[in-house]
């Protein structure tokens, strides 16, 4: 979310006010007319490199598709949790260290929600309205959350895990043959990359494979980061395609993650709808993003690639070097200090907004040697855990179904078509530019 996500719902402000407000930031109210700026005004703006009061300003330049902007590692050399400007003009602690961004995910003074009175007053990310702002009630959000992970754990199950692995390796046999009859070169973006996670997700809700177009829409629409109305209009329209399927499933309950939910004594439709909801964003484009990053290390990789298809036993450490190495988007995971946090020779003060950028700490020297190198051995060598999918509290419900998933398609891939290999060169491939999840446009191969 992930890359995402929102486990409380809509926005929604605090029922009672805290103890102690959080201190006010300078830059809040020109941030909050930064909001207001018809998009043209903004894009006017010079956008990157470093202000002059000292603090770089985000997004930062990618010098390939494949690699984090360098000016993270710049930063990171000034310290691990260091002050930069977000896109939406506030401050933001950024948190580029692995020691640090692993202390921080689990430290119980970080949370989604905002801890003064007035969420509108927080310091703003991106416009995302799901990604760039707080989310929840302070109050209630450590309960709620709770809640939710217990709802969800039966939902992933072993079993459940289990059995949607081996539609996995059916879905992705059917799209190779798909691939194979056709006369190279092609997209292995189209091909692959982006209909095997709609597959997924039909399998796990038990939704019809029909919809898949309308539901590959309202995702790509939700992650939008630069265009607030278009993203709540899509959450709209999913709420009310998932309030049907609810009503469905309790009529017709299939062995599916929306009959477990309904089935449950006492949890209301919306929130089974929401639970749902983000169920769907934080399964889909991340695991299109990861199968086209995996793909082409893979690929610019062709002995290792060779090494893959000749010996299945080693797809699990290529599952997680891929993940390690795999940085589609340059936004981070956002927190909020909901107390004074002291760490790395700085001062998080109550109400600051952390963003935690878990793909560059996994490109951490001091964590990983020699970071930037691809190695699908690696893993047997690392004593530090990558944080592709974050860490203690909110540690990525579906990490074993998507590992499943991108242990299926490589081995597969690599095993079915030994003489895959980009059609265009590293250069003139494009990133997604306006959206959360980021990721390629497309992924030309030929075979
Ligand atoms: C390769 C694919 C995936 C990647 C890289 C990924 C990554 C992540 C990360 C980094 C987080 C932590 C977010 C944070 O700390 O704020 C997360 C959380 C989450 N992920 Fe995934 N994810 C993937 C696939 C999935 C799938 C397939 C599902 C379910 C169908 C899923 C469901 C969730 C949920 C529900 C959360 C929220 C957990 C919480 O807040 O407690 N993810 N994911």
């Amino acid at each position: 979310m992930p890359d995402h996500l929102l486990e409380q719902g809509p926005e929604r402000k605090p029922e009672r006010k805290p103890e102690r407000e959080p201190e006010r930031e300078p830059e809040r109210e020109p941030e909050r007319e930064r909001e207001r700026e018809p998009e043209r005004e903004r894009e006017r703006e010079p956008e990157r490199g470093t202000e002059r009061g000292g603090l770089r300003r985000l997004p930062f330049r990618r010098a390939n598709v494949l690699d984090p902007p360098a000016e993270f590692a710049a930063l990171r050399a000034e310290g691990p949790v260091r002050q930069v400007r977000t896109l939406s003009g506030a401050t933001a602690w950024a948190v580029t260290g692995h020691d640090a961004a692993y202390r921080l995910f689990a430290d119980p003074r970080l949370g989604r929600s905002y801890p003064g009175p007035d969420p509108d007053r927080a310091p703003r990310v991106s416009a995302s309205p799901f990604a760039g702002r707080p989310y929840g009630d302070p109050v209630t959000e450590r309960e709620r959350h709770l809640r939710m992970r217990q709802v969800l754990a039966p939902s992933f199950s072993t079993r459940r895990v289990r059995l949607l692995a081996g539609r996995a390796d059916a879905l992705v046999d059917g799209l190779l043959e798909a691939m194979a009859a056709r006369t190279p070169p092609g997209d292995l973006h189209q091909l692959v990359s982006e209909p095997l996670p709609v597959l997924m997700m039909c399998e796990l809700f038990g939704v019809p494979y029909e919809d898949r177009d309308r539901f590959r829409a309202w995702s790509g629409a939700y992650a939008r980061f630069d265009a607030p109305e278009v993203a709540r209009a899509a959450q709209r329209e999913l709420f009310s395609y998932v309030r049907e399927l609810v009503e469905q499933r309790r009529d017709r309950p299939a062995d599916d993650v929306i009959s477990d939910l309904a089935a449950l004594e006492g949890l209301p439709e919306a929130e089974i709808v929401q639970l749902t909801m983000l169920l769907m964003f934080a399964g889909h484009d991340t695991a299109v993003t990861r199968i086209d990053y995996g793909a082409l290390l893979l690929l610019r990789h062709p002995e290792q690639y060779a090494a893959l298809g000749a010996d299945p036993s080693l797809v699990p450490g290529a599952v997680e070097e891929m993940l390690r190495m795999s940085v589609p988007s340059d936004h981070g995971l956002v927190r909020y200090a909901h107390a004074d946090i002291e760490t790395d020779g700085v001062t998080i003060r109550t109400g600051d907004a952390v963003l935690i950028f878990h793909g560059v700490a996994n490109r951490d020297p001091a964590a990983f040697p020699d970071p930037d190198r691809f190695d699908i051995t690696r893993v047997r060598e690392s004593a530090r855990p990558s944080l592709a999918f974050g860490y203690a509290t909110h540690f990525c419900v579906g990490a074993q179904l998507a590992r499943a998933q991108l242990g299926s398609v490589f081995g597969r891939l690599a095993r079915r078509f030994p003489a895959l290999r980009p059609a265009v060169p590293l250069s003139e491939l494009r990133a997604t530019a306006n959206t959360v999840t980021g990721g390629l446009t497309a992924l030309p191969v030929t075979w």
